[in-house]
């Protein structure tokens, strides 16, 4: 299956109880070439609006980033744990996370990235439930993921952490700065 196919299949999900409040379905933006993909929380009020992910301020500061390593959206691949906005932008519950688990996994198994970044801790904890992100932030991690095989992971802070606590504006920097290289050794060692 391509992600156009599996994109139109997603808009129609009626699986979890977010289906009943979201504007539109987000089921992520980018290359299906991707080498690289970052994984999101959710959809935000702007990403519910405008069915694209990472739009509003965090998405800004997200941009700046890629940009300051010479990435640009249509580079790398950018999905979210759920593809629908949770009301008020409450965290989803867990039922909703795993609902919408198997269109993650059918988009990690069509893209086939080297490297996933996830973006904060939610998401960070959706593929390794015993990582904590201040632990975790800025190393490389292999993985044997059921039924994907085995994975590697670049966990970074989610770019809305870094809006609020300027200390961490700094750390993602200096963790993304690090994306190129170990993208380049994932390729040499593979
Ligand atoms: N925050 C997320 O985690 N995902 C988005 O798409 C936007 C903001």
């Amino acid at each position: 299956m391509k992600l156009k196919e599996l994109d139109k299949k997603m808009k129609e999900c009626q699986d979890c109880e977010l289906a009943k409040t979201r504007t539109t379905v987000v089921p992520g933006a980018g290359s299906e070439q991707a080498e690289i993909m970052f994984i999101g929380e959710g959809p935000g009020k702007n990403e519910d609006l405008q069915g694209e992910p990472f739009v509003g301020a965090a998405g800004k500061f997200l941009d700046e980033l890629l940009n300051r390593i010479n990435l640009k959206r249509e580079d790398i691949y950018i999905a979210n744990v759920v593809k629908c906005r949770p009301p008020g932008n409450r965290d989803p519950k867990p039922e909703e996370a795993k609902a919408c688990w198997p269109w993650l996994e059918q988009q990690i198994k069509i893209i086939k990235p080297k490297v996933i970044i996830p973006l904060g801790r939610h998401s960070l904890q959706r593929f390794i439930p015993e990582a904590g992100i201040s632990q975790y932030h800025g190393r490389a991690l292999r993985k044997e993921f059921k039924p994907l095989g085995k994975l590697i992971f670049f966990p970074c802070y989610h770019p809305a952490a870094a809006l609020y606590n300027g200390s961490l504006r700094g750390v993602l920097e200096d963790d993304f700065e690090k994306i190129p290289k170990i993208l380049k050794k994932i390729k040499e060692i593979s």
